[in-house]
């Protein structure tokens, strides 16, 4: 649905993105997830014609977003950074406004301005002036005009920025909902909001892919360490050595649970490597008492540090990597 190739943009000599492939299949919802400054806008504006690639090539629906960019809008509903929202205007004139520019019929913008006031929930304030909706409501009305034509592919640049908790819950919902019949791209830096409504996210950091999986393959897949956790009875440190004497361990943390009467090991791993068995061996063999053993995987908080801050990622990285020094 969404085609992306070696896709870069300059302002001036300044490389906001650089080099970026991807594609979104039909249906489907993926989080581009990046620090302040990364280029999840720039690619955004990119991908929705907003602003011309300065190399490389965006389709949509097969057609070019520059070349075809009519044919390629009439598929994209976007919500930019910041909605450009006419704050005299009551929502539902403003969605009638936004229709007709997209040359919708008046019974087909009549109807759908219906049926978008439903689906984001803003009913009592249909005439309501957007001067006075609260930021939550300005965004549902943002959402609102994005859907309004029916497109298949729905842009959203930071849809929740700014919302309240409350109304952040729902407005992901809403979002997650939109999911089953559009192509959903979704900008964010909110870590729990990509694995909360993607099924596939993309990290990008200063204008480059660093990093691309399922949120939870992400955990497994990116840093090269698994983690395990145990609970055990007896001497910390003998235990510890215990446990670091495994081929396998990288590193093992302890720390003393007081009212529990153990200690608990967290244990680095290379990865891939089943060593749960032989780290209980090794804690029985001792001749102590193992309480729990549990694999953790790493939150998407610290896969995302790591990639945006370390520059070597062992993984799906290197063979991006190896295949760029070859070819
Ligand atoms: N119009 C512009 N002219 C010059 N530089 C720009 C322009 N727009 C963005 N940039 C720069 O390009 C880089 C990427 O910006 P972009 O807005 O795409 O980041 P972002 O990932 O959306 O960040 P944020 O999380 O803050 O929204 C930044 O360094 C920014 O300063
Ligand atoms: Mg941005």
């Amino acid at each position: 649905m969404i085609e992306i190739e070696h896709v870069s943009k300059y302002y001036g000599d300044f490389p906001a993105v650089t080099d970026i492939s991807f594609s979104v299949g039909k249906g489907e919802i993926l989080g581009f997830l990046g620090p302040n400054g990364a280029g999840k806008s720039t690619t955004m504006k990119m991908l929705t014609g907003f602003l011309p690639p300065s190399s490389g090539t965006v389709r949509i629906a097969g057609s070019d977003i520059v070349s075809d960019s009519l044919e390629a809008r009439r598929h994209i509903g976007y919500l930019p950074e910041t909605v450009p929202l006419y704050t005299d205007m009551e929502v539902t004139d403003y969605l009638k406004f936004m229709g007709r520019i997209r040359g919708m019929s008046s019974n087909y913008v009549a109807r759908r301005i219906n049926e978008v006031i439903d689906i984001v929930n803003l009913g009592v304030y249909r005439n309501t002036h957007i001067g006075k909706l609260s930021k939550g409501f300005r965004q549902r009305v943002g959402i609102a005009q994005a859907i309004l034509h029916e497109p298949d592919v729905l842009v959203l640049d930071e849809p929740t920025i700014g919302i309240d908790p409350i109304q952040v819950v729902e407005t992901r919902q809403l979002i997650k909902s939109l999911g089953g019949e559009h192509t959903l791209v979704i900008s964010t830096h909110i870590l729990p909001e990509v694995s909360m409504i993607c099924e596939r996210v993309i990290i990008i950091n200063e204008g480059q892919i660093v990093a691309e999986d399922t949120p939870e393959m992400l955990a497994t897949r990116l840093r090269g360490v698994d983690r395990i956790e145990l609970d055990v009875k007896g001497p910390s440190k003998e235990i510890a050595d215990a446990i670091s004497a495994v081929e396998g361990v990288t590193d093992v943390d302890h720390h003393y649970v007081q009212n529990g009467g153990h200690t608990t090991y967290a244990v680095s791993l290379l990865p891939d490597l089943e060593l749960r068995s032989r780290l209980a061996s090794a804690v029985v063999t001792g001749g102590w008492e193992l309480l729990r053993l549990q694999s953790v995987g790493m939150t998407l908080e610290e896969i995302f540090l790591q990639v945006t801050t370390e520059e070597q990622i062992p993984g799906v990285i290197g063979a991006v990597e190896e295949e760029a020094q070859q070819g």
